[in-house]
């Protein structure tokens, strides 16, 4: 999963619900989403619950009456990121005393006790699995005089689901679908289990409803989402299952997941993958490091050798796969020896995306009892021969897709040029194409034709 920062650039399309517009009924909130794309998802699911109670979307901070801020804790940076977003609210505030102040997301489960103390102006601080009290606690809070203790709701629920909730779809041929909620790995390093607690699959019926919905909205594009989808177990289907059953709704041309564990990968998955045209070719499976020792220390109970054994299988059952990774460097007591097993692993494996990070220590973590001792000029110089490698190895794997001939999925006109489409290919290769008739979420074959930068020029072929 991948932090990222949305700055609420989608909050900008025209709302769907006749009452999410800023109309003038009701109350407007804003949502500033900062993390992965389980904060995103979950973002969408508070918007569902807050349209559905009655509420307004402004698409800036101050024209709102509720500003919300869901979090991120994974690494120092982004924690930063988050209570430095809190600092500038506090304008907010003295502009308007009346206009409420959420934090949700993973720093709030985290840290709820500090934010409340340290930042007096936020009202309510709000854990990813107390987010169905939020239409309550927001009625409250208008209606208790200011100056009043803010609102703590972060207990971490063991069965919350929002399972009935269908997250606000904001157009587009792709949509997010939580499968799996929390995480039981306990990672040495992460945060994650601490912020979402514990690992809950939803009831398949309710995924392939939610589905289903999204495709009468124009969905044609699904990732599944979760921690780890591999531990995806609900009434004796497991994840592979799961997959399949969302490849064979008529409606939807593409699923992708992220994140599988190299323990709990499956060599049915695989197969699965391989066997099903609508399933992508494309496998997330972090490494994190390349050496047995270090490994070891993070709690991630596989080898390399292991590793690369998935590598093998997977490429042996899933034909053009593409692989992507995440790498963590300078792990406490990291050599550059144990480094250099990761940097070849990297050269050996040859991942088409790999996203590569210090190693940041983070409260409540196994890891945050061990020194941090490598020094943070080692850990840059890591990282970037790191990325040097891996910026060598995706230019070779893009160019070796040239002359391909492959399905492209057409997602909207080109922000370049509105006389070409924008599209993807299986392995979610930016591509554009001239437009010939075709709609938003056509599958069109193409022959991948030259590349710039990193997105590729194609022409049709005949049928
Ligand atoms: N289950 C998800 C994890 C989400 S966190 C997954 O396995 O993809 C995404 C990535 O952030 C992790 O894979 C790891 O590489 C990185 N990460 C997590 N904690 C970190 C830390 N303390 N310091 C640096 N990177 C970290
Ligand atoms: Fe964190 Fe590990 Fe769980 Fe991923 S699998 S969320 S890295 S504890
Ligand atoms: Fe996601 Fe960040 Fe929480 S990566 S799970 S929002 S700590």
């Amino acid at each position: 999963m991948h932090e990222f920062v949305t700055l609420n650039g989608n909050l900008r399309e025209p709302a769907r619900e006749p009452h999410a517009q800023a109309n003038g009924h009701g109350p407007l909130v804003f949502i500033q989403t900062y993390g992965c794309q389980m904060n995103v998802s979950d973002s969408q699911t508070i918007e569902t619950m807050l349209s559905d109670a009655g509420f307004g979307f402004a698409s800036r901070a101050d024209d709102a009456d509720v500003v919300l801020v869901n979090t991120c804790m994974i690494r120092e940076s982004a924690e930063v990121r988050a209570l430095g977003q809190l600092a500038n609210l506090s304008a907010l505030k003295k502009t308007n005393p009346s206009r409420v102040i959420g934090i949700l997301g993973c720093v709030a489960q985290a840290k709820r006790k500090e934010i409340l103390d340290s930042y007096p102006y936020v009202d309510m601080v709000i854990g990813p699995d107390s987010y169905r009290k939020l239409p309550i606690l927001l009625e409250e809070r208008r209606i208790t005089p200011q100056g009043t203790p803010g609102l703590l709701e972060t207990t971490l629920l063991r069965d919350e689901l929002y399972d009935d909730i269908v997250p606000r779809h904001h157009g587009g041929v792709t949509a997010f679908v939580t499968i799996i909620r929390g995480c039981d790995k306990f990672c040495s390093f992460c945060v994650v289990p601490r912020t979402r607690g514990r690992e809950r699959s939803r009831p398949l019926p309710s995924i392939l409803r939610e589905v289903e919905m999204l495709a009468d909205q124009g969905v044609r594009d699904v990732m599944l989402l979760g921690q780890n989808v591999d531990s995806y177990q609900w009434e004796g289907r497991d994840f592979a299952d799961c997959l399949l059953a969302v490849a064979e709704l008529p409606s939807i041309h593409r699923v992708r997941y992220m994140t599988s564990h190299p323990s709990d990968i499956t060599e049915k998955l695989l197969r699965t993958m391989g066997a099903h045209e609508k399933i992508c070719p494309y496998l997330h499976l972090p490494v994190q490091s390349g050496n047995n020792r270090i490994l070891e220390a993070m709690n991630r109970p596989y080898t390399r050798e292991h590793y690369l054994h998935l590598i093998e299988l997977a490429r042996k059952h899933v034909p053009n796969l593409a692989l992507s990774t995440d790498v963590i460097v300078g792990f406490p007591t990291e050599s550059d020896a144990e480094f250099e097993d990761t940097y070849s692993l990297m050269r050996e494996v040859r991942y088409d995306t790999a996203f590569t990070f210090k190693y940041s220590e983070r409260p409540l973590t196994k890891a945050s009892r061990m020194n941090d001792d490598v020094p943070e000029e080692i850990k840059v110089a890591r990282l970037e021969k790191l990325i040097e490698l891996q910026q060598q190895i995706a230019r070779e794997r893009n160019l070796e897709q040239l002359a391909r001939t492959t399905q492209i999925l057409i997602e909207g006109p080109s922000p370049k040029d509105a006389a070409m489409w924008t599209g993807r290919t299986p392995c979610f290769r930016p591509v554009v194409i001239s437009r010939n008739g075709e709609s938003v979420g056509d599958l069109v074959t193409v022959q991948l034709k030259t590349l710039n930068g990193f997105t590729f020029h194609a022409e049709r072929t005949p049928h």
